[in-house]
């Protein structure tokens, strides 16, 4: 059963706050300060259950007028649907560097996505790290009686639960890792992985999108802390006295909410916003790539795909436009402001080689657009690509079938995306393979009609089982064994 109230706690905020111009001393207006809305996932997911239980969400106050409006670091939201509290946490730039851009993604987010090499760990990173988790756990601290709920969320706390167990041993501690978790040879190589494995065993329910990743997990604490008994075959690990879940858990959309942006869109307008000015035919088909600008999303290799396809079959040269719409992410990292070069470099290599008077081959936008206009895209789109190295789940690859509400539309996925363990009719691929990418999007556009209708159904119908409400009914379920 779900709790009755609630306390989650992540790193970005569902709302957050910024000037609009220079603050005014003194009373703050409305017209000082915009109101963003967070976008991604886990806010589509959680947003709805907070309005619905009330309680409190802890998170990063990474917004310049965000502790300006809030009392004590708290304030009432959604705007003008006050339902529940937003406690906000505000870090100084020495903590943002040691625990965001250091240990969270330098050391975690390469590991989990079995990139160590990258792995860089400052002796910074980790006093951060542990300096902010505290920081978050003194939060919670502060709003939760005995038994309450708390429910973190990924990689950024993975030491905070311990610290509220110890002065909360009678509260219900969840934790959902959104990422993926590797393998106990890849997870060797985490600097202080005893201590990020005894701060998650405080909870009582640890949440994965895969199987797989949850038995990884489980493997990574038998192989690692001698004082933990694993049972792999019901999922229970016990250590220090606690019995802790890892389960099984994949995360899906708000199927309805996409659904209808998607038939509200107006698709002639986005063609022109997204195509306009640069494409001679803005009618001309579309296939979609979106990400944020991530090391683990396979980019390059899917243009190199492309390439490898015009190259293979000059009849598609002008067949269809490559639409790739991405986020700029992390850049106080240089492993991500190199990606960024290369993508760019790369989208504009191939816009030289095959770019004629007649057609434009590839878009390159970081515009930031708006849910509908992101509908309108997908929907607009004849195929997407999702190809990323290793993703926990992938919500793109959900929310592009969604989207294809005029029944159209094939999606060409990598095999090592959480998505690819749960969605039934995507064109699978492995994302290092250029060739096989190549030969998934030749097939996607060229599926007879029936085939395209019945992957396209097959995908909607196992979207819609893994909706963002059953995930969270799953995640209190799992509670009770
Ligand atoms: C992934 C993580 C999220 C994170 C998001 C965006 O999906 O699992 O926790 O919020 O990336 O990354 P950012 O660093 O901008 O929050």
């Amino acid at each position: 059963a779900l709790p009755e109230s609630l306390v989650v706690v992540s790193n970005r905020q569902p709302y957050s706050h910024e000037w609009t111009a220079d603050p005014v001393e003194g009373a703050i207006t409305t017209d000082d300060v915009a109101v963003t809305t967070a976008t991604g996932g886990v806010t589509s997911a959680l947003d709805p259950l907070m309005r619905s239980l009330g309680g409190t969400w802890v998170a990063w106050a990474s917004g310049d007028a965000d502790m300006a409006v809030a009392d004590e670091g708290i304030v009432a939201v959604p705007p003008g649907e006050e339902s529940y509290d937003l406690k906000r946490v505000p870090l100084s730039d020495e903590e943002i560097e040691g625990y965001y851009h250091g240990y969270a993604n330098q050391v975690l987010w390469p590991l989990c996505h079995e990139e160590s090499g990258r792995i860089w760990a400052k002796p910074t990173y980790w006093e951060q790290y542990r300096v902010v988790n505290e920081r978050f756990a003194k939060a919670v601290r502060d709003v939760t009686d005995r038994e309450d709920t708390v429910w973190f969320q990924d990689y950024h706390f993975a030491l905070a639960p311990r610290r509220v167990r110890t002065a909360r041993p009678d509260a219900t501690l969840h934790h959902f890792w959104h990422i993926p978790w590797p393998a106990p040879t890849v997870f060797d190589h985490c600097p202080r992985g005893e201590a990020v494995l005894d701060g998650l065993l405080a909870c009582d329910v640890i949440g994965f999108h895969t199987e797989s990743d949850a038995d990884h997990f489980r493997r990574c604490v038998e192989a690692t802390l001698s004082d933990a008994t694993v049972d792999l075959d019901d999922g229970v690990v016990r250590y220090e006295g606690t019995e802790t879940r890892a389960v099984a858990n994949p995360l899906g959309i708000d199927v309805a909410g996409i659904r209808s942006r998607a038939e509200n869109a107006d698709t002639g307008a986005v063609r022109r916003q997204l195509l306009g000015d640069t494409v001679p035919d803005p009618s001309i088909p579309v296939v979609v790539g979106v990400e944020r600008l991530d090391y683990s999303k396979g980019i390059p290799e899917r243009i190199a795909a492309l390439d490898h396809l015009w190259e293979r079959r000059p009849d598609l040269r002008g067949a269809f436009t490559y639409v790739q719409k991405a986020s700029r992410t992390r850049e106080g990292i240089a492993d991500y402001r190199r990606y960024r070069q290369d993508v760019v470099a790369e989208m504009q290599r191939i816009n030289e080689r095959y770019g004629t008077d007649d057609w434009h081959p590839a878009v390159y936008t970081e515009r930031r657009l708006s849910a509908e206009t992101l509908a309108g895209l997908y929907r607009v789109a004849d195929a997407a690509l999702v190809t990323p190295h290793r993703d926990g789940m992938n919500l793109v690859a959900h929310e592009y079938p969604t989207a294809c509400v005029d029944g159209d539309g094939a999606l060409v996925l990598s095999e090592l995306a959480g998505a690819a363990t749960r969605l039934d009719g995507a064109l699978t691929v492995n994302p290092h393979d250029i060739a096989e990418i190549a030969d998934a999007l030749e097939r996607a556009l060229e599926l007879d009609e029936r085939d395209r209708r019945d992957r396209l159904d097959r995908l909607q119908a196992s979207i819609e089982a893994l909706d963002s409400t059953n995930w969270v009914e799953r995640q209190f379920r799992a509670d009770s064994g």
